[in-house]
Parts: structure tokens; C-alpha cells; sequence
């Protein structure tokens, strides 16, 4: 988004928000505002979807773009915020006119009554307006990654000890990584870049989860659709764990046969799965179909009604995960060279749109890149800053000298320091392991 667009966009925003403080329900000021605020929203939305207004440290922003200097309607736009007491509000793609209307009907009422304008929301079935506020305990991406170590850690040892597995925790868990997401856009994301070579289809299994959410959220996917993409993700290969094990760790070339035993491994995930009660239909076809491709190639081929729009992301979030791990017979891929291996066969493995809307989310340098800067610093993207994909939080893992640091620094790469950065660095090229900077 260009400046010019962040100020009027804001303007609008108050305008339209001031109008209805001062004119009563049905005044054409009201209408004729809201409806200018939501052609102007419509358009940033159709390029990037959701768009998050809020305050970071008391100061606006929306974007990328921070008002450190506020203008009058940037400064009257920190006051509602405030008075609301939330952090922010992030717009969707598809909100309406009367959601608008309605968010600036109940604000401008809730600043007056003091009630709480996420719970006024709820009641009146907003979908693509939603407040953010502070992170809760349970939403801490450390504490939710742990616990879907733990929730898929539990389903494995029931499979390998003969038990139905039981699902609770997993949708427990599912709960609260789309809580964290909402709140922390890109937090858990950087957790899956700890990858454990030894255990593969666990770790994998774990972060499938994560990046299928991820997906999802670029999608504009709804809240309780991300619950069904994280549980989906978590257990997609849940299946591998009938295949024996030499074949899914073996190094180099399958033969024939092995090909034909791994590739049963939907098959073997549905037959676990159906024995649990109440699982859903899309988590099902995510199980079943994630190895069937875009152009419907790949496996297992059978007739097939629609399916969900959901399989389509796990695949994408699979994908990644895989050509981003160290496998046996595999050398990780870094994420910039991840995404452009997948773009080759986008709209043929892949779904193109999907596939487009998830590199748009990741930005320009995806956290888990090692970069070099001009300074000759090599530098790894831990996560982003409060500015969205282009504030860079990194951490300098070699000094200008190329020596590896034993106690490296972080710190944050803004929107317009960019042009500091000079090219990508191949972790393996200087012998290092990215994880354990995540941990
Ligand atoms: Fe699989
Ligand atoms: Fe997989």
C-alpha cells in the first residue's frame, strides 16, 4: 500500500466513524461515508486480505505504514482505539456495507456505555471485521507449540500401542493455534522451522499444522474453517504409521514395490481415522487426498466428488514443509528457493490462487531465510515486526568478518532498510542448522 493511500484510507475511516457519533441512524451523511469507506477498503482488500489497523506502542498503524507523526484524523483514530480499549481491528475480504455500518453503530456505542465491543461484535455475526487485542496465556505460540507436540505425540503412541486414537487434545489444540494466529500473525509460523531430522513424520506432522494455518489465513479462510485445516494438517500422514518404518526412512531411490506400499499411506490414515467418532468430513479428505494433485494426477485415484478447498492447502503447507526439511535422501531447500520450486508447478500440483496468496503472506523474505546484508552480515529471519511482512525481525548469525557468532544478536530490519539486504545465503553452504535459533 502506498502512503497516499495509508492517509485516506484512515481519513475515510474516522470520517465515516465520526458521522455516525454525530448524526442519528439514517442520516445520509452516515450512509453516503460508510458507503465511500467501503469501496475504499473493497479495493485495498481485493490486493491484500486481511488488512490490520491498529496501535503498536501507542502510535497508529495500518500496513506496513506506521504514523509517527500523526495528522488530525491519525491522532482521532489513537483515541478511538483507545477508548475502545483494543489493540487493533483487522478487515477481511467480503466485509460489507453493513458490517461497517454495524462495527461503527456499536463502537460509537460502546465508547459510551463502556461495554466490550468484541463481545457487541460476536452477537451481531460480523465475519469479516475482528477485533485484536493483547494475546492470552494459552494463545502464546511457545505454549501452544508444546502442546501440539504433546497432543500429536499422544495420537502416535495410541496408534503405535494398538488404542483408537483419542482426539481430544488435538482439537484442543487446533482451538488454540487459530486464537494464537488470529492474534500473532506470523509467530507460530517461525516455530515450524524447527525441524527434527530424526523423528520426520512427527515434526512433520507438527508443522504441517502450523503452515496449513498459514495458508488458510492468506486464503481468508474463517476462524472455525482454521480449526478443521490445523487438525487436518496435524494428522495427514497420520497413516505413514502403518507403513513399516524401513520404508519411510530409507535413503535414496524406492523401488517399485516400496513405491506402490507408501503410496497406501491415505488409505491407511482413512482406516485409522474412520474408527474415531465425529471426525469431520474435510479432516477426512485432507487424510485421504493430499497427495492428489491440482490437475487431479497423483494419489489415490478414485471418483471423487468436489472436494474441500481445504485439501488444496494442506497440500501447499505439505509441500513446504517438505522441501524445507533435511531428509535422508533429501537436502533442505531454503524458503525463497522453496517457493520457487513450488511456482513451477502451481496450477499442476498446486492451486495457483491458493499458492499465490500464501508467497504474498510469507513477504519477500520468509522467516527462516539466511540473508546476506550489504554490510557482509549474514543474518536469519526469526519473524516479523508489528509492521507486517517487510519489518524483519532477524537475528546476525555471522559478523561482517564472516565469523559465526557464538552469542548472536537480534534486532529489526525496517520497511525501508531493505535495500540493506544483497542476496540469500544456503544455511548448508556455512554449516549451520537454522532450528536451533527457534527454539
Ligand atoms: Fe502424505
Ligand atoms: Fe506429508
Amino acid at each position: 500500500m502506498e502512503i497516499r493511500q495509508a492517509h485516506h484510507t484512515i481519513n475515510m475511516l474516522v470520517s465515516a466513524w465520526q458521522s455516525h457519533r454525530m448524526y442519528p441512524e439514517g442520516h445520509p451523511s452516515r450512509v453516503q461515508k460508510t458507503r465511500q469507506c467501503q469501496e475504499q477498503l473493497a479495493v485495498l482488500l481485493a490486493d491484500k486480505s486481511p488488512l490490520r489497523i491498529g496501535l503498536v506502542e501507542d502510535t497508529l498503524f495500518i500496513e506496513e505504514h506506521l504514523f509517527a507523526d500523526p495528522h488530525i484524523a491519525e491522532a482521532e483514530a489513537v483515541d478511538i482505539l483507545t477508548s475502545l480499549e483494543i489493540d487493533g481491528v483487522e478487515l477481511e475480504r467480503g466485509l460489507s456495507l453493513a458490517e461497517l455500518q454495524t462495527f461503527f453503530s456499536l463502537s460509537t456505542a460502546c465508547i459510551q456505555s463502556g461495554d466490550d465491543i468484541e463481545t457487541a461484535l460476536t452477537s451481531a455475526n460480523i465475519r469479516h471485521l475482528r477485533i485484536v487485542t493483547l494475546l492470552q496465556d494459552d494463545e502464546n505460540p511457545n505454549i501452544v507449540y508444546n502442546s501440539a507436540i504433546k497432543a500429536v505425540d499422544q495420537i502416535f503412541k495410541d496408534i503405535h500401542g494398538g488404542r483408537v486414537p483419542s482426539t481430544d487434545s488435538i482439537r484442543t489444540v487446533s482451538k488454540n493455534m487459530v486464537q494464537s494466529v488470529l492474534r500473532q500473525e506470523h509467530a507460530l509460523f517461525a516455530l515450524a522451522q524447527i525441524k527434527d531430522y530424526d523423528n520426520y513424520t512427527f515434526n512433520h506432522s507438527v508443522n504441517v499444522g502450523i503452515i496449513s494455518l498459514t495458508v488458510g489465513r492468506a486464503c481468508g479462510v474463517h476462524p472455525q474453517q482454521l480449526q478443521l485445516l490445523a487438525f487436518g494438517g496435524m494428522i495427514h500422514d497420520i497413516g505413514k504409521l502403518k507403513i513399516p518404518v524401513d520404508i519411510i526412512t530409507k535413503p535414496g531411490r524406492l523401488t517399485q514395490l516400496e513405491l506402490v506400499q507408501i503410496r497406501r499411506h491415505p488409505d491407511r490414515g482413512v482406516e485409522l481415522i474412520t474408527q474415531i467418532e465425529g471426525i469431520p468430513k474435510e479432516v477426512i479428505d485432507m487424510v485421504h487426498y493430499h497427495h492428489l494433485h491440482y490437475n487431479r494426477t497423483g494419489y489415490p485415484q478414485q471418483s471423487q466428488p468436489e472436494l474441500s478447498p481445504l485439501v488444496d492447502m494442506v497440500t501447499i503447507a505439505d509441500h513446504y514443509d517438505a522441501m524445507t526439511t533435511h531428509r535422508s535422501y533429501q537436502r533442505p531447500v531454503p524458503p525463497r528457493e522453496a517457493i520457487r520450486r513450488m511456482r513451477h508447478v502451481s496450477g499442476i500440483d498446486l492451486h495457483p490462487e491458493f499458492l499465490e496468496y500464501f508467497i504474498y503472506h510469507l513477504g519477500e523474505y520468509p522467516v527462516g531465510s539466511l540473508l546476506r546484508l550489504a554490510s557482509s552480515e549474514i543474518v536469519l529471519v526469526t519473524g516479523f515486526g508489528s509492521l507486517g511482512n517487510q519489518h524483519l525481525k532477524v537475528c546476525r548469525l555471522f559478523n561482517a568478518r564472516g565469523t559465526l557468532e557464538a552469542d548472536p544478536v537480534s534486532y529489526e530490519l525496517l520497511p525501508d532498510e531493505m535495500d540493506q539486504i544483497v542476496g540469500d545465503v544456503d544455511p548448508l553452504s556455512r554449516g549451520i542448522d537454522i532450528s536451533i535459533y527457534f527454539d
